[in-house]
């Protein structure tokens, strides 16, 4: 099986609470200069996206370079109220925000993030015009006792079961499979442990809307990603793209693994799609 072409390759960055604006800046511009270096299929068949924090959003909107989205790392799923600390769709909006990372484990894990909320959140993006990013997977202990697919299944179930079958293209949504257990340790999804729960996510994605709108989701594999195995990584049918965390800190790393997307989208053929 070939790559697919009606999906952008979408390679992602999340800062996490990493960056002040001035690094942020400088990052950006950097980032605009490789973009500048490498036109072919950026904005097309590959999509950059860049996650700061809160703080660094109005300058990363400003410095986003041509082709690129900047998207924030969490929102509130109401467009205003009474929550003190939480930022909401609107304000996101307000500010130029292209979209949104919903359900990161670290926001699970940390901050009693839940699926019920985040079904919530992955409509009001919609709502708004954010693009939705869905982070989904398993923790260790559910991976060594069996339950890696149902965990998925029943997050994505959840989490995207309130979403209209015609906003779930329209809306830009993506998913990020992350088992947890490969986040920040070192510790990488086998290509063939990543492909085969992207084939189920896509499955799922079939299940909850249709095989069509499944076709078009992109399915990005997050977790210790860097230059070195994102080629093999990306060449799976169904891995549609990295969410990277570490590596995405500095350009020079994160400029290799958008270029792996590169050659690899050079190597096959367009068939017009997007
Ligand atoms: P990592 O983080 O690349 O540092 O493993 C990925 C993520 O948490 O999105």
């Amino acid at each position: 099986m070939t790559k697919s072409t009606v999906r952008p390759i979408v390679i992602a960055a999340n800062w996490k609470m990493h960056k002040l604006r001035g690094e942020a800046m400088e990052f950006l511009d950097e980032l605009a200069t490789y973009m500048d270096e490498h036109p072919q299929g950026l904005g097309s068949r590959v999509e950059v996206v860049v996650a700061p924090p809160f703080t660094s959003l109005e300058l990363a909107v400003e410095h986003c370079p041509p082709h690129a989205r900047i998207y924030s790392q969490n929102m509130h799923q109401d467009d205003h109220g009474a929550f003190t600390g939480e930022v909401s769709p609107a304000m996101l909006r307000d500010l130029g925000v292209d979209g949104v990372v919903l359900g990161h484990s670290e926001r699970r894990q940390y901050f009693n993030e839940h699926d019920g909320a985040l079904a919530e959140k992955v409509v009001a993006a919609a709502e708004f015009g954010l693009r939705p990013m869905l982070c989904v997977g398993e923790t260790l202990e559910e991976r060594q006792s069996g339950a890696a697919e149902d965990v998925v299944r029943r997050q994505l179930e959840t989490a995207l079961g309130d979403l209209d079958v015609i906003k779930a293209t329209s809306s830009g949504l993506s998913i990020a499979y992350e088992p947890v257990w490969a986040i920040g340790t070192g510790e990488t999804a086998t290509p063939e442990i990543a492909q085969h729960l992207h084939a189920v996510i896509r499955d799922e994605l079939a299940s909850i809307f249709n095989v069509e709108i499944a076709e078009r989701i992109s399915v990005l594999y997050g977790g210790s990603v860097k230059p070195g195995n994102a080629g093999e990584l990306l060449a799976n049918v169904d891995i549609d793209g990295a969410l990277v965390g570490g590596a995405a800190l500095e350009v020079a790393s994160f400029s290799g693994i958008i270029g792996a997307a590169l050659d690899l989208v050079a190597a096959t053929p367009s068939a017009g799609a997007r």
